[in-house]
């Protein structure tokens, strides 16, 4: 579901058009709807009600900070992976207590400034990561709650470098080994090894990878509390899918109809951290025409945002549906790849940067006529899309926008070209002060 509408041929977002956000705002910009987000949300809530979930956001599909205060606001938790998201969503005015801190390598800084905040829990990846927590923690006497992330060597059916629940990846530790992990920490001081986490990839539409990560989650929890150690946390991670190409994603209910039944009445307080599942349909890219060039059978339409602004499909050959903003005819059926052509023209969507891994739609149909001066729409930019921009070619990022009802406000202002050198002057002036001194 999302609130991205065609309307005579003419796009909106919500009670805005998608034209006057582009004249009014420049281009490239990123549009969010506020009501597709909050809906999003909401559907996690309502369809995993039965569990009473901590509903964590993960962070990093998209990080703006007046996204995550949005969600901050309807009592959210959040997944962060670095010192950088937990600043943010403290700023945006998080419970520090709802807050999970994941990821493989944290610094020694990052885990003193999380204890010091008094997040809710770690989730740590090694025996050589919980040595340094239950360090860290014990030097500041405070206890961590730390859930140990365990790889269960399922196959979540996704690309390769968004797979991460194989053994063969670097999250987690291997299932097998986990009893003699929480044995080896069982009397720490400084830690509270109380439950295990899960994460085995993104997107994951195979519900069926869900059943089985948990069931093997399940059983380790069985183990665990055989042996004594006081299990009272499992938390599923995110993964949950989206509609890029169609409805290819299950809802919020059909993750619920599988995985609820299986962790109801378990004695378990229940994390997960949805992010891609709330935020891909509820963003778009929008980008102006630059220029049209054909090349033997193949139309080249170059547009302002590139592979900074979009890098999916660069990085992983992701499908976005593109469609301009304002076109005579219909959307097609279909947001599918294999959308026949019919009385569209081949055309390859691509920007301006120095690649030719820089496109953002391969082989698509589209409709003839379009120029210089049109409008684009990249759909399904709402997730891992702005959160991965970069200024490569010295392009200043983009604007983004959150569109509410019949409002829409600059949630992030466009970079300048002094932004993009404000960080060297500064080095610059630290290095002749450091020389000085
Ligand atoms: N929890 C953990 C531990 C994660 O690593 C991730 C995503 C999530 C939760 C959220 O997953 P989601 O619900 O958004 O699927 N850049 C890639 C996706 C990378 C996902 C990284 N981890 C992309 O553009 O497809």
């Amino acid at each position: 579901m999302d609130c991205f509408q065609y309307r005579e041929g003419a796009l909106w977002t919500e009670e805005v058009a998608a034209t006057t956000l582009a004249e009014q705002y420049g281009t490239p910009l990123y549009v969010y709807s506020q009501d597709t987000l909050l809906q999003h949300y909401e559907r996690i809530h309502t369809a995993f009600a039965a569990l009473d979930p901590m509903i964590c956001y993960a962070v990093k599909s998209c990080s703006n900070i007046h996204i995550c205060r949005l969600f901050a606001e309807r009592g959210s938790g959040f997944d962060v992976v670095s010192g950088g998201e937990l600043y943010r969503v403290l700023q945006a005015g998080a419970d520090p207590a709802r807050v999970v801190f994941a990821g493989v390598g944290k610094t020694e800084r990052e885990i003193e400034e999380a204890l010091a905040a008094g997040i809710g829990r770690f989730n740590a990846e090694s025996v050589s990561e919980l040595e340094q927590v239950n360090g860290i923690a014990t030097r500041m006497g405070r206890a961590a709650h730390v859930d140990l992330r365990v790889n269960p060597d399922v196959d979540a059916k996704t690309h390769a470098y968004t797979t991460t629940g194989r053994k063969e990846n670097k999250f987690g530790v291997a299932i097998e080994q986990a009893p003699s992990v929480f044995d080896r920490f069982r009397d720490s001081v400084g830690l509270k090894l109380r439950g295990i986490h899960l994460h085995i990839g993104s997107p994951v539409n195979d519900v069926q990878s869900y059943v089985a990560s948990i069931e093997r989650g399940l059983a380790l929890i069985d183990t665990l509390r055989h042996g004594g150690h006081p299990i009272d946390t499992l938390d599923i991670g995110g993964g949950f899918g989206a509609f890029y190409e169609g409805h290819e994603a299950p809802s919020a209910q059909d993750y619920a109809n599988v995985i609820v039944p299986l962790l109801r009445d378990r004695g378990l307080r229940i994390i997960m951290e949805p992010g891609r599942s709330i935020t891909a349909n509820a963003g778009l890219l929008l980008t102006r025409v630059l220029h049209v060039k054909q090349a033997g059978t193949r139309r080249f339409v170059i547009v302002d945002a590139a592979m900074t602004e979009l890098i999916r499909p660069a990085l992983y050959g992701a499908y976005h549906f593109v469609w301009p903003a304002v076109a005579a005819q219909h959307v097609p059926e279909t947001r599918a790849a294999q959308q026949p052509f019919a009385d569209l023209v081949a055309s390859d969507v691509v920007g301006p940067v120095c690649e030719s891994g820089d496109f953002l739609a391969k082989e698509r149909g589209l409709p003839p006529g379009i120029e210089a001066g049109d409008l684009i729409a990249v759909f399904s930019a709402g997730a891992y899309a702005m959160a991965m921009a970069s200024q490569y070619n010295s392009r200043p990022r983009p604007a983004e926008v959150l569109v509410d009802g019949q409002t829409s406000r600059v949630i992030r202002r466009r970079e300048s070209y002094a932004d993009l050198i404000a960080t060297e002057l500064d080095a610059n002036a630290a290095v002749t002060s450091a020389t000085a001194s």
